[in-house]
């Protein structure tokens, strides 16, 4: 079996039609294909894969970004979208209706949980949040008319770990479907379908695209459950990725493997030198010491392989905290994660803000937090230029 650094670089290249052989896969920036008869009308659309008509029915970049994404979430098929919230909402859409219960991680991305708390409430959709930490509280939020559980494998921005394994055995206990968003974490780190979930869902948008010039979002699930989303999503919906950004992700995508295990390297290196450091109150990180669900973590996660965020605690003074923020070199402040370079963000400020203050300290959060999603510099840079700004706490 080869690798998957290699199987990125060679997966489908290749598409139904095609006699050129292009190294690189070209963009079809059409919105239609067209056919020259009655007999080839018949033989496109009589075919049981969809083939490429309009856009909204299918695109070769997208088909050839999906086979990578099921190749990655080792799921059987996926679809891709035009975000990652997209991708959540048409889950939502096909598998809820009024009078449906879902059973919601309270650590969560914050669009996740307006969706849910602002749109589906109003269609008579109730959600429960409770801390998938412990186990427990999941069991005890389920009800008989629970159909969707919903949980990122790792917490923003805290990093607190979700046991898919055992919330996949409760969800399917009461008939519910358990969706998963592998965002920070990535199929690399960890692949969710094979621990029992439903759905995986993934914002392209961040590692797997990589290069922070494109949108995207993608759900792995069944055959099945993709092809009945499928009509939903695309066909009433509209909600796919455009071929120039499904390009983009899948020129990204083949690079993953590279970039992502050097920036999960420079993350434990980072977490282990921001762990040391006197003006450094807590580190959040799954490789640190200190890291609560160390046991967890090692049945999850293997190889050192967890995720390039982390967050840190210092100073609560804003001034020093702005201060650190002028002083590095390199990182900048950017509402997003999962670029090549390191960017920085401030939770209190931006995620949580909407959290009050009382809230949010339970949580660990405070406005002395700053997250981290660590780039592919050379370490030893980034280092020294961590070193040099944590200074501005003293
Ligand atoms: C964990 C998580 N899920 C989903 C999203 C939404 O992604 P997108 O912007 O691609 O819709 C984000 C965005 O930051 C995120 O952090």
């Amino acid at each position: 079996m080869s690798d998957i650094m290699t199987d990125l670089l060679y997966s489908e290249k290749q598409i139904d039609g095609m006699d050129l052989k292009p190294d690189s896969f070209p963009i079809f920036q059409s919105t239609v294909y067209t056919m020259s008869d009655m007999d080839e009308v018949g033989e496109v659309y009589g075919k049981k894969e969809r083939g490429f008509t309009y856009i909204r029915r299918g695109n070769p970049n997208r088909t050839v970004l999906e086979s990578a994404i099921t190749m990655l979430e080792k799921g059987e098929a996926s679809l891709c979208y035009g975000s990652c919230m997209s991708a959540i909402l048409s889950i939502m859409i096909k598998e809820l209706k009024a009078g449906d219960h879902v059973v919601c991680n309270s650590h969560i991305y914050g669009e996740t949980k307006h969706l849910l708390q602002e749109v589906f409430e109003k269609f008579g959709v109730e959600t429960t949040y409770t801390d998938f930490t412990d186990v427990s509280n999941v069991k005890a939020a389920v009800r008989e008319n629970t159909k969707v559980m919903f949980s990122e494998v790792l917490s923003n921005p805290t990093l607190r770990l979700a046991d898919v394994k055992s919330i996949a055995d409760i969800a399917h206990n009461v008939g519910a479907v358990l969706v998963i968003d592998n965002t920070f974490t990535t199929p690399l780190a960890f692949a969710p379908f094979t621990a029992g979930a439903d759905y995986v869902v993934n914002s392209l948008t961040k590692y797997i695209n990589g290069h922070n010039d494109a949108s995207g979002g993608s759900v792995t699930a069944s055959k099945e459950k993709i092809d009945a989303l499928f009509d939903t999503a695309l066909m009433c919906g509209g909600l796919f990725t455009s071929p120039f950004d499904a390009w983009l992700i899948h020129r990204g995508v083949q690079t993953l493997a590279v970039r992502l295990e050097k920036q999960m390297e420079n993350a434990c290196k980072l977490a282990a030198f921001l762990e040391k450091h006197e003006l450094v109150d807590k580190v959040y990180h799954p490789s640190a010491a200190s890291y609560e669900q160390r046991s967890l973590a090692d049945e999850m996660f293997k190889d050192d392989k967890y995720t390039a965020i982390l967050s840190f605690v210092a100073s609560e003074d804003m001034n020093k905290v702005n201060e650190f923020m002028k002083r590095l070199q390199y990182a900048q402040y950017a509402p997003t994660l999962g670029g090549i370079r390191t960017t920085l963000s401030h939770p209190v400020t931006s995620s949580h803000a909407s959290m009050p203050d009382a809230d949010r300290r339970k949580i660990g959060i405070t406005p002395g937090m700053i997250r981290v999603s660590v780039g592919m510099e050379n370490i030893d840079d980034l280092i020294k230029d961590f070193e040099q700004a944590l200074e501005a706490f003293r």
